[in-house]
């Protein structure tokens, strides 16, 4: 089978950068036509900095990394380094990038990809706030029936939210951009909370990333034990959930997911529910379906897929 093009769309943040490794990893699967930074878990210079980290850790300089919108549509930024350290990837100690940026803005890549390729042949991975991919649904509206697929992370339902009690970090950065995007009409998969919280790097899983002995293993470990610190905290889970990993490891295994196809609409006025994924789970409206809402996952199959391909980098 042809590998799925994609474009990968992120804010790296730790578990971006493990779910760059593992599409990097799979060129079977999947061929990166391009990463497009977005200001996010760090500022704009950051994300494009970790990126190209990332991808010079996994010795693939070649790829084009893109600087995207620096701020959200219509709020100020809000930023997550309570999480992911000051850099947005503290953990392990890599060089600074020495590959440069593309020219060019991202959303102008995302347009002219779009454009460039046959209709339903691309698929956008959005991994942080939907910035990016709204301006440019805004700016050439023709794209929007050309993406074959938009697999995201982000929302929540049952999971609640994670940077307030109803809305998770990636909507509630630019719930504008997020409504533009579940408005669009393209095909939608999330990868919410509720299936990302099932995907948690217990101890046993860090020491297989780490088992693998590369570099690449063993920052992904050093990665994880510093990313985990937030969450097992709030919740007192066994370790780090891999948010940003979920929409790689569906574009590999899609198998390994399973959800509902439903109605999930943003919220976009109330400060009180700002960003919330108002998912219509019991079908209790006659709203229509629009994206399909993951919220099981096979936690030991993505795990060893996840230590197989990243071993190989
Ligand atoms: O809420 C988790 C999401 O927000 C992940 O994508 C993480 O990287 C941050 O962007
Ligand atoms: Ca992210």
């Amino acid at each position: 089978m042809t590998p799925r093009k994609i474009i990968i769309d992120t804010d790296p943040g730790q578990d971006d950068a493990v779910a760059i490794l593992l599409a990097l990893a799979s060129p079977e699967d999947v061929e990166v036509l391009g990463i497009t930074c977005v200001a996010g878990n760090v500022p704009l210079d950051l994300t494009t900095r970790n990126a190209r980290i990332v991808c010079e850790l996994a010795g693939k300089t070649d790829v084009k990394v893109f600087a995207g919108c620096d701020r959200p549509l219509g709020r100020a930024l809000v930023t997550a380094e309570h999480v992911h350290g000051k850099t947005g990837l503290d953990g392990p100690d890599l060089p600074e990038p020495t590959m440069p940026l593309a020219d060019g803005h991202a959303v102008d890549f995302i347009i002219e990809t779009l454009r460039n390729h046959a209709p339903g042949t691309v698929t956008l991975c959005p991994l942080g706030p939907l910035t990016n991919i709204a301006t440019a649904l805004t700016k050439a509206p023709d794209i929007a029936g050309r993406i074959a697929k938009i697999v995201l992370m982000g929302g929540g339902y049952f999971d609640g939210g994670n940077i307030t009690p109803v809305a998770e970090f990636n909507i509630y950065v630019d719930p504008q951009a997020a409504d533009i995007v579940f408005k669009s009409g393209a095909p939608i998969v999330v990868m919410p909370l509720d299936v990302t919280h099932k995907a948690l790097v217990t101890a046993a899983r860090n020491d297989a990333f780490r088992g693998i002995g590369s570099p690449v293993g063993i920052a992904v470990a050093q990665m994880t034990e510093f990313f985990e610190r937030f969450d097992k905290e709030k919740y007192g889970s066994e370790g780090a959930p891999l948010h940003d990993p979920c929409v790689t490891a569906y574009l590999i295994r899609p198998e390994l997911f399973t959800g509902r196809h439903i109605n999930v609409e943003i919220e976009t006025t109330s400060e009180l529910t700002m960003g919330m994924t108002v998912a219509d789970w019991w079908g209790v409206t006659d709203r229509v379906p629009n994206a399909t809402f993951m919220n099981e996952i096979d936690a030991d199959g993505f795990f060893s897929l996840m230590t197989e391909r990243l071993a190989r980098l």
